[in-house]
């Protein structure tokens, strides 16, 4: 059996994910690891010990580290605003890469990568891991299978607790600064890939309203935020998404697909698809899943060693994907402070 050697670039939140999803996978090892604070690294070994293992090499100079001949992938999770050259560096060096998303603060900084992707032939493939989540799959399976008829409409909830965020991102964090955003890009870009993908369209046009909110208690920012997408198709795709509840009221995600026969695809948290068809009822699809596979982190870094790097396919999700789901996170944030919707080309 092949086996990959990973490299971690950047030893935050993501890299834990990762870590747990590769963890499960007999052809991936991680075998080294870069964050430029050693604090990091002390840390991140602590993870990793009760994970069951222990990352060989730790490195506090990026180069170095994708110079390692027994790196043969890395995963690269470091703040959108700061990822442009280390995402740059990697694939530079030609190894194949999951950036996660967004990979970058600007569609610009993300189409500079690409550019250096195609000059480099470097595998590229932005983190969009709803993509390979059992429930989001199943969900597309059956329309793409016609069982509801074309989709007309679609409502997404997604409400997660405040103190689970602020557990996550503590107090100072990058993701708090509400200059640049806060959570929203990174809260709502991968519910935007996902729009894209299960319509197989692309948006017109979005409209957003966002209530912010100051969280004192656990120095974060609260946001509930609703949205409208049009896309071309005609799908009307509505978004509810909060990081200000005190506990999360029923699944933490709700997706409620209608079709024009009537029936309705509903993902009613990750762990169930029901298929609503008027003339046979109601059929389930539960799903048993650890947690790396819930919002698909598992399944997408499979997917990536066995299909990309081992198999040396092309990735099924590409950086012009995360570019575009980009655009339309940070047209939530630009509709939301001016009061208008926002077109598209
Ligand atoms: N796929 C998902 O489900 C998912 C979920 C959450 C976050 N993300 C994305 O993952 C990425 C990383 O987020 P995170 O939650 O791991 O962040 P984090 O703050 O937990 O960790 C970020 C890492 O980047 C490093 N870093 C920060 N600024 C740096 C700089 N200027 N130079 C070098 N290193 C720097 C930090 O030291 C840390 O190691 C973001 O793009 C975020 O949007 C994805």
């Amino acid at each position: 059996m092949a086996e990959v050697g990973i490299g971690l670039a950047g030893l935050g939140f993501m890299a834990r994910v990762h870590s747990r999803a590769l963890s499960r996978i007999p052809e991936a090892r991680i075998v080294a690891a870069w964050s430029k604070f050693p604090e990091e690294h002390v840390r991140f070994s602590e993870f990793t010990k009760k994970l069951g293992f222990e990352v060989e090499k730790y490195y506090t100079d990026l180069r170095k580290m994708l110079e390692d001949p027994k790196v043969g992938a890395v995963i690269c999770a470091i703040p959108p605003r700061f990822v442009g050259p280390i995402a740059g560096e990697i694939i530079q060096s030609g190894k194949p890469t999951i950036v996660e998303c967004p990979p970058g603060d600007t569609p610009e900084v993300i189409d500079r990568l690409d550019k250096l992707a195609e000059e480099r032939g470097a595998k590229v493939m932005p983190g969009h891991c709803y993509r390979f989540a059992p429930c989001f799959k199943k969900s597309k399976e059956l329309i793409d299978e016609g069982e509801i008829g074309a989709p007309t409409f679609v409502h997404f909830r997604e409400f997660v607790p405040a103190d689970s965020l602020a557990k996550q991102w503590p107090r100072g964090s990058w993701i708090w600064d509400k200059e640049s955003g806060g959570p929203i890009p990174t809260m709502t870009v991968f519910c935007m890939d996902l729009a894209r993908w299960l319509l197989n369209s692309e948006p017109v046009s979005l409209y957003a309203t966002i209530k912010w909110q100051e969280l004192p208690q656990f120095g974060t920012l609260g946001y509930t935020l609703a949205n409208v997408i049009k896309f071309r198709n005609g799908v009307t795709w509505v978004n509810e998404f909060s990081g200000s509840v005190a506990q999360s009221m029923g699944p933490p995600m709700k997706m409620e697909i209608i079709g024009e026969n009537g029936g309705a695809v509903v993902a009613d948290g990750p762990e169930k698809v029901i298929l609503y068809s008027g003339k046979e009822g109601q059929k389930e699809w539960p799903f048993e899943l650890a947690r790396p596979e819930r919002w698909g982190h598992k399944t997408q870094d499979e997917y990536f060693i066995k299909s990309v790097v081992i198999g040396r396919e092309e990735p099924v999700v590409k950086l012009q994907d995360a570019k575009k789901s980009l655009k339309m996170s940070l047209a939530i944030l630009e509709s939301s402070k001016t009061g208008r919707e926002i077109h598209f080309d």
